[in-house]
C-alpha cells in the first residue's frame, strides 16, 4: 500500500503532459544556476572544437533533473540521445552492441549508472577513454580477444547514489556535477511554466501552496500540479486556488511540509520503536515496511534536508523538529519503547 503512495508523486514521467513540460535546452532548464552555467561553458566549447564533450556524471535524489539535463545536453550539442539503464545492461553483448551502434559525436546515456554489472562496467572503462571496445570472442582455446573502434561519443551517466559508483568509473567522467534540491522561487517558476504549458488557470496563492509541498523537487511539483488540477476541475471551476491546493493536498496526504504517509510513517517508526534512534537503516525499512531503497534514495534525501532526520555513524536520528512535526513532546534519548511486533 505504501508503494502506491510513492507512485502517486515519483511514478514515471512517460506520459503526454510529461513530454510537453520538460525543458529541452538550457533556457527552459530553470534553476541549478551553476552547474547549468559549467555545463553551457563545456557545450560550447565543445562545439567549437567540433569534438564530443567530455564524459559526464549527474547525481542528486530522483526528480530533480538528471534525465532532463541529459536530454538538455544533447540538445544543445545538436546530437541525438540514446538511452538506457544500468539494470538492462545484463550482459557484455547488451553494452557491446549499442557501443557499436553509436554515431559520432552522440549522446548515451546510462541511467543508474551504478548498477551495471562489473563485467559489463569493465568494458566501458576503454569504450570512455580511448573509444575502444574490447572484446573476447569464442570460447577456450580457439578464444581471441579483438579490439573494435568506436566512434567519440559522450556518455551521460546518472545515479541516485554517488556513494555506489565505483572509483575507476567515477574517474573516467570528465565532468561531475551534483544536483541539489531546488529553490522554493525556481519551484514556483517551475508549477507557473508548467500550468501555462498545460493550460491550467492557476492563482498565485494556488502556485506558492503546491511549492511549499513540493519537497523542492521539480517531478513531485509538476505532479502535484497535475493531482490538484484533477480536483479543481471535479470540485470547483477548475482555478487552482490556495483553498484548493491544500484541500487537494491534505486530501492526498501531503502535509504542509511536502511529507506523505510514508515520509511520516519512517519519523514514527523512528521515535515510537526507536526511541528516536539511532536505527539502522534495515531496521528502520522493516518497520516501515517498506523497501530499503525507497527510503533510501527518495524519501531520506529530503528528511535530512528539511532536518528531520541526521544521519550518524551508529544510524538516523530523529530532531526535535520531527517530534514537533508530528505533534510528540521531544525527549531527548528516550528508552526504547516495545512495538508491536515484539523486541527491537
Ligand atoms: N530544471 C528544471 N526545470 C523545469 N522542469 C524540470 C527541471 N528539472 C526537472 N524538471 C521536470 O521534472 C521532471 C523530472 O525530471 P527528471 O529529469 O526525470 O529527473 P531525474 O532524472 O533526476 O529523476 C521532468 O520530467 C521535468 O518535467
Ligand atoms: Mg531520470
Amino acid at each position: 500500500m505504501s508503494k502506491r503512495i510513492v507512485s502517486t508523486i515519483f511514478d514515471n514521467d512517460d506520459n503526454f503532459y510529461e513530454h510537453k513540460i520538460r525543458p529541452s535546452n538550457f533556457s527552459e532548464y530553470i534553476g541549478q544556476k551553476q552547474i547549468v552555467e559549467n555545463l553551457k561553458i563545456a557545450v560550447y566549447a565543445a562545439k567549437e572544437r567540433k569534438d564530443n564533450l567530455d564524459h559526464v556524471l549527474l547525481f542528486g535524489p530522483p526528480g530533480l533533473g538528471k534525465t532532463t539535463l541529459a536530454q538538455v545536453i544533447a540538445n544543445e550539442l545538436g546530437s541525438t540521445f540514446k538511452a538506457t539503464s544500468g539494470p538492462a545492461l545484463e550482459r557484455v553483448g547488451d553494452l557491446a552492441a549499442i557501443l557499436t551502434n553509436l554515431e559520432e559525436g552522440q549522446v548515451f546515456f546510462i541511467d543508474e549508472v551504478h548498477r551495471m554489472p562489473a563485467s559489463v562496467e569493465e568494458i566501458l572503462y576503454p569504450a570512455m577513454e580511448d573509444f575502444k571496445l574490447d572484446m573476447v570472442i569464442g570460447k577456450g582455446p580457439a578464444a581471441r580477444s579483438i579490439r573494435i573502434d568506436l566512434p567519440r561519443f559522450t556518455l551521460i551517466g546518472a545515479t541516485t547514489r554517488a556513494g555506489l559508483v565505483s572509483s575507476p568509473l567515477r574517474a573516467r567522467f570528465g565532468i561531475v556535477h551534483r544536483l541539489d534540491f531546488y529553490d522554493f522561487d525556481d519551484i514556483v517558476r517551475i508549477i507557473k511554466r508548467s500550468a501555462r504549458i498545460i493550460d491550467i488557470s492557476i492563482e498565485e496563492e494556488g502556485a506558492l501552496e503546491i511549492a511549499r509541498r513540493s519537497r523542492g523537487t521539480p517531478r513531485v511539483a509538476n505532479r502535484l500540479l497535475k493531482r490538484v488540477r484533477d480536483f479543481a476541475q471535479v470540485k470547483s471551476n477548475g482555478v487552482v486556488t490556495k483553498k484548493l491546493a491544500i484541500e487537494a493536498l491534505e486530501q492526498l496526504g501531503v502535509d504542509e511540509k511536502g511529507l506523505d504517509e510514508i515520509d511520516r510513517k519512517i519519523l514514527r517508526v523512528l521515535i515510537d520503536m526507536y526511541g528516536g534512534g539511532p536505527a539502522g537503516i534495515n531496521a528502520l525499512a522493516s518497520g516501515v515496511g517498506e523497501d530499503k531503497r525507497t527510503i533510501e534514495e527518495v524519501c531520506e534525501p529530503y528528511l535530512v534536508r528539511i532536518g528531520f532526520i541526521k544521519r550518524t555513524p551508529k544510524g538516523r536520528v530523529a530532531t526535535p523538529e520531527a517530534y514537533r512535526h508530528l505533534g510528540y513532546e521531544y525527549k531527548a534519548q528516550k528508552p526504547k519503547k516495545k512495538s508491536l511486533f515484539g523486541d527491537f
